[in-house]
């Protein structure tokens, strides 16, 4: 397995990339399904999470066609995905267990086909995540669900009908799959406290392009008008924010000053304004952000929760810059339960930090000492990469393969802005 190899302590000094999202391209990605033309995604992101929802895709039925370079992080990555005819409405558990975000092909194939037959995601290492609401939701526009040896077998053999799905709690994968569903059934749908993520908005944007009638894009409420089929479109994906606010972040960890290509400040809004309260500079430039930090940072007090506030996918590295600031920080995860994986890890490298239900305690210490760490998660990997930056000494970080899901030749990034950094394979 590979592992990433840092030595601590040089700033970081250039210009970086980011990507189109992640959690952008996966719900565009099986948006696909919603019509038997051809939907043309650009910029999109070359990570592993993106190639497993391929895999699922084709085994649906669905044909891709890759034009340009993966990872070109622009327009020229292009990939066309045409689902002339569905040829499976089984997301098999081999493929669920690997990726939560298969559920999004749940919506979709319903409305589409008429059925869906998608394994149950099981646990995850942030928490239980159950997928109740998308279910729920589901429900409310017609469908019939049964759970069966392990699957959620839905199914609208009339097709789906509008209702009003009103979510007791926020959810961004619950919320796309009921969009997408409702693009297609017959009449009108609300859906109140409804994500507002800019990788939701970025969705129903793309299923406009597509022929779909919605309504307060942007806001927590969203009113769709169902259609009896939508038709192929082009879309360029939204580059990704948890990117752009990690390599913010990381500046603040190692020093010096970049600039980030595709940071958009609205997006980080809630991170930027907590950052600059902590001593960091922001300086808008023409196709980003770039972040300036000199000397110490000062600690604040985070409180995760929806956009547009502070996001969790955010939290970890946000936690890692504050083991070095001056001052005592309290970080409070309000979204998963279990998303406090990298404390130990962190705690390894000479960070002060307590746990007491869901709010941790950051004492900021004067250094970190590098060691060899494990990776437990996504942000949780990106999140000792960065105190691996600012560690004196040499940290090892294992398991990468999680943060290969989510972030795009990261190491090559860093090291072209001066940090040493380099992927031992293995
Ligand atoms: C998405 C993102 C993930 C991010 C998260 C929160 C993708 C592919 N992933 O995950 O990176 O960390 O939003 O911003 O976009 N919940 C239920 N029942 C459900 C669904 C959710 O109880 O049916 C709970 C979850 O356990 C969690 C909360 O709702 O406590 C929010 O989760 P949700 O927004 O659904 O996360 P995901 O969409 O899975």
């Amino acid at each position: 397995m590979d592992k990433l190899r840092i030595v601590g302590g040089a700033p970081l000094r250039g210009t970086i990339a980011v990507g189109g999202a992640k959690n952008a391209a996966l719900p565009l990605m099986t948006a696909a399904l919603l019509t038997d033309e051809t939907l043309t995604l650009a910029n999109m992101p070359d990570v592993a999470d993106i190639t497993a929802m391929a895999g699922l895709l084709h085994l649906l039925g669905v044909h891709l066609n890759l034009q340009g370079d993966a990872g070109a992080n622009d327009d020229t990555h292009v990939v066309d995905f045409t689902a002339k005819n569905i040829a499976s409405t089984t997301a098999p558990y081999d493929l669920v267990r690997k990726m939560r975000a298969s559920i999004l092909v749940l919506g979709p194939l319903l409305a589409r086909a008429g059925e869906a037959r998608v394994s149950l995601p099981g646990g995850c290492a942030i928490g239980t995540r159950p997928v109740d609401l998308h279910l729920e939701a589901l429900k409310k526009l017609g469908a019939e669900i049964d759970i069966e040896s392990g699957y959620v077998l839905a199914r609208a053999p009339k097709g789906l009908v509008g209702g009003d799905i009103v979510f007791p709690v926020v959810t961004v994968t619950g919320t796309e799959n009921a969009l997408m569903a409702a693009c297609l059934a017959k009449g009108r749908t609300t859906i109140a406290n409804a994500a507002r993520e800019p990788e939701v908005t970025d969705l129903a944007q793309c299923l406009v392009k597509m022929g779909a009638d919605i309504q307060g894009i942007g806001t927590d409420k969203l009113l769709i008008q169902g259609k009896p089929r939508l038709h192929g479109a082009k879309h360029s994906i939204v580059p990704d924010r948890i990117q752009a606010g990690t390599y913010l972040m990381a500046v603040g960890m190692a020093g010096g000053s970049i600039e980030v290509k595709g940071a958009k400040p609205p997006h980080l809004q809630a991170a930027l304004d907590v950052l600059q309260a902590c001593g960091m500079q922001f300086e808008p430039t023409i196709e980003g952000l770039r972040a300036t930090c000199t000397g110490r940072l000062k600690a604040a007090d985070v409180d995760t929760a929806p956009f547009p506030l502070f996001p969790t996918d955010l939290q970890a590295q946000f936690m890692a810059l504050m083991t070095l600031a001056d001052g005592t920080s309290h970080i409070a995860e309000n979204i998963f339960e279990n998303r406090f994986m990298h404390v130990q890890e962190l705690i390894r490298l000479g960070a002060d930090i307590a746990v007491k239900g869901h709010t941790a305690r950051v004492c900021g210490v004067p250094k970190l000492t590098g060691a060899p760490v494990m990776a437990t998660d996504l942000r949780a990997s990106v999140s000792l990469v960065m105190a691996g930056l600012a560690a004196q000494g040499e940290t090892t970080v294992s398991r990468i393969y999680h943060l290969d899901r989510g972030y795009e030749r990261l190491e090559e990034k860093l090291a072209r802005c001066g940090a040493h950094i380099e992927r031992v394979r293995g």
